[in-house]
C-alpha cells in the first residue's frame, strides 16, 4: 500500500484507481477490473483518463440507451436548466413529469395503459422491486414470492432476497424476503437435465403444478422474473415459457411482476421484452434506460392492485425532474429514430459474429441473447462435460478475456454464473462499423487468450 503523499503523486488511471483501493468500500464492483478512470464520453466510446479510447459495451450496466451524451439529452437537459425547473419536487406534479408520464404510457399495449398507474419510486431499481413487492403483498395479503434462479433484481434487501446469486448474501445472516426459487428455463445448463425445448415446458410445467396442487403449499403474493435474465448471464426465456406463466398466474390469481429494469426502452429489440411473446404483466419494474442516464425508477400496475395506502411507498428522491426531461428526449429518439429495430437488427449481427467464432473457437460455449443484450458462455473445452454433454463454465478464462479485451480498446463485463458470461450491452445507436468493430476485438481477445493457455 502506498503511503498517502506517494499516494497523491501518482498520476492517470494508475493513480486513480490506487486512491479508489486505498478510500473506497471493499464492495466495489466493476472498478476492480475496469481499472481505469473514465474522463471523456461521446456516443459508444469512452476514453480514460491516460487518453485511451475504447468502444462501450457496458454502457453504465445497459443504462445509456443513446449512449453518452447524446445531442437530445443534452438539449433537454440544458433547456430544463434554463427554464430553471425544479430539480426535486418529491411527488408533486410538474409540466415535465407530466409530459414523462405520457410519454411512458405511449410506450405500453394500450389494454395495460388504459388500466395502468404509475408509481414513481427512489431512482434505483432495487427500489422498485420494493415497490412491486409492497403493491402486491398489499394487494394479495400474502406474504411468499416466486422468484426463479439466476434471477436479478437488485440490492436492496428484499430484492437480493429474491436473487439466487449468493455471493452478494454472503456474511449475512438472511435477507428481508421469502422467496421461493423455480428453475429458469436455460436450455443450456437447463436445470432438468434435458435441455432445449423440453426445458422451458418443464419449468413451466413445474409451476403450473406447484401453484395448482392442493398441497403445494399457500398461493404466493406474486411471481417476479425478468424475460431475459441479464447478470444471471443473458439467458431469453422462451416466447412459450413466458405465455405458460402468464396463463398460470392469470388463473390462480397471482399478480406477475415482469422486472424490465434491463430489458425496458427497446434493449432486446422489442420496446418491452414482454412484447416478443405478446403477454401482459400485472406489473411493470422500470429504470435504467427510461432515465435517459440520470436515476429514475417507476412501477406501473393494473389499477386493481392499487389498494395500498397513501405514503405505502414514499421517498425523497421520486420527483427527480432533470431525470424525467432526459427520460423523455431519450424515450422520444428510440422513438423517432426507430432504435428498437436498429437494437434488433445490429443484435443479429453481433450474434452471428460471435456464432462464426464459436465454430474456431472452443473456448466459446454458447451465444445467447435478445437484440442488444447478447452474451457468449466461456468454457473450458477440456473439462470434464455435463449430464448434456457442455464443457464446464470457465470464469478464470472470460476474466483473461475482460482483460484482452480492455488492451484492444473494448469494454465488456462478464457474469452470469462463475462470471463466465461475456454480455455485450451495447448502447442502442450502435451502428453496423462498431459492431464489427466490437466482434473483432472480443475475437481477437479470445484466440490470444486461448494461445496463452495453451
Ligand atoms: C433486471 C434488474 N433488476 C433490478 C436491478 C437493480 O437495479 P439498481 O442497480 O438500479 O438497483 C438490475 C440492475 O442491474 C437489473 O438488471
Amino acid at each position: 500500500m502506498l503511503v498517502e503523499k506517494e499516494l497523491f503523486a501518482v498520476t492517470g488511471n494508475a493513480g486513480y484507481a490506487a486512491r479508489q483501493d486505498a478510500r473506497e468500500s471493499n464492495a466495489r464492483t466493476y472498478a476492480r477490473r475496469l481499472r481505469m478512470a473514465i474522463a471523456h464520453a461521446k456516443g459508444v466510446r469512452v476514453t480514460d483518463a491516460d487518453g485511451k479510447t475504447y468502444l462501450d459495451c457496458l454502457a453504465a450496466a445497459g443504462t445509456l440507451a443513446l449512449g453518452h451524451n447524446h445531442p437530445a439529452v443534452k438539449a433537454a437537459l440544458i433547456q430544463a436548466l434554463e427554464q430553471e425547473v425544479p430539480f426535486q419536487t418529491l411527488d408533486i406534479a410538474t409540466p415535465l413529469k407530466d409530459e414523462f408520464t405520457n410519454e411512458i404510457f405511449a410506450t405500453l399495449p394500450p389494454e395495460f395503459a388504459a388500466r395502468a398507474r404509475i408509481q414513481f419510486c427512489g431512482p434505483s431499481g432495487s427500489d422498485a422491486i420494493e415497490a412491486a413487492l409492497k403493491l402486491v403483498k398489499t394487494a394479495t395479503q400474502k406474504q411468499n414470492v416466486i422468484a426463479f434462479s439466476g434471477g436479478y433484481h437488485g440490492m436492496s434487501q428484499s430484492a437480493m432476497g429474491l436473487m439466487g446469486n449468493l455471493g452478494p448474501k454472503h456474511g449475512m445472516a438472511g435477507t428481508a424476503q421469502n422467496a421461493q426459487f423455480m428453475p429458469f428455463p436455460y436450455s443450456y445448463r437447463c436445470p432438468f437435465g434435458v435441455g432445449g425445448e423440453a426445458s422451458s415446458r418443464m419449468s413451466a410445467h413445474y409451476l403450473r403444478s406447484l401453484l395448482s396442487d392442493v398441497e403445494g403449499g399457500v398461493l404466493p403474493a406474486g411471481v417476479v422474473t425478468e424475460l431475459v435474465q441479464g447478470e444471471g448471464g443473458v439467458i431469453p426465456a422462451p416466447n412459450d415459457w413466458a405465455r405458460a406463466v402468464r396463463e398460470i398466474t392469470r388463473e390462480r390469481g397471482v399478480p406477475l411482476i415482469v422486472d424490465e429494469i434491463q430489458t425496458g426502452g427497446g434493449r432486446t429489440g422489442a420496446f418491452y421484452a414482454f412484447e416478443h411473446s405478446g403477454i401482459v404483466p400485472d406489473v411493470l419494474a422500470l429504470s435504467k434506460a427510461i432515465g435517459g442516464g440520470l436515476p429514475m425508477a417507476v412501477i406501473i400496475y393494473d389499477k386493481d392492485l392499487d389498494v395500498w395506502q397513501p405514503g405505502a411507498h414514499a421517498g425523497t428522491f421520486r420527483g427527480n425532474t432533470l431525470a424525467m426531461a432526459a427520460g423523455v428526449a431519450t424515450l422520444r429518439t428510440i422513438r423517432e429514430q426507430n432504435l428498437v429495430a436498429n437494437a434488433e437488427a445490429m443484435g443479429k449481427r453481433l450474434e452471428s459474429h460471435l456464432l462464426s467464432l464459436q465454430k474456431d473457437c472452443p473456448l466459446i460455449g454458447n451465444v445467447r441473447g435478445r437484440g442488444l443484450m447478447m452474451g457468449a458462455e466461456i468454457v473450458d473445452p477440456d473439462g470434464k462435460l455435463d449430464s448434456l454433454g457442455h464443457p464446464p463454465a470457465d470464469g478464470v478464462m472470460s476474466r483473461r478475456i475482460q482483460q484482452a479485451c480492455l488492451k484492444r480498446g473494448l469494454i465488456i463485463e462478464m457474469g452470469g454464473r462463475h462470471g463466465a458470461v461475456a454480455r455485450f450491452l451495447p448502447p442502442l445507436i450502435i451502428n453496423a462499423d462498431e459492431i464489427d468493430a466490437v466482434a473483432s476485438i472480443f475475437a481477437d481477445a479470445c484466440m490470444e487468450s486461448m494461445k496463452q493457455a495453451a
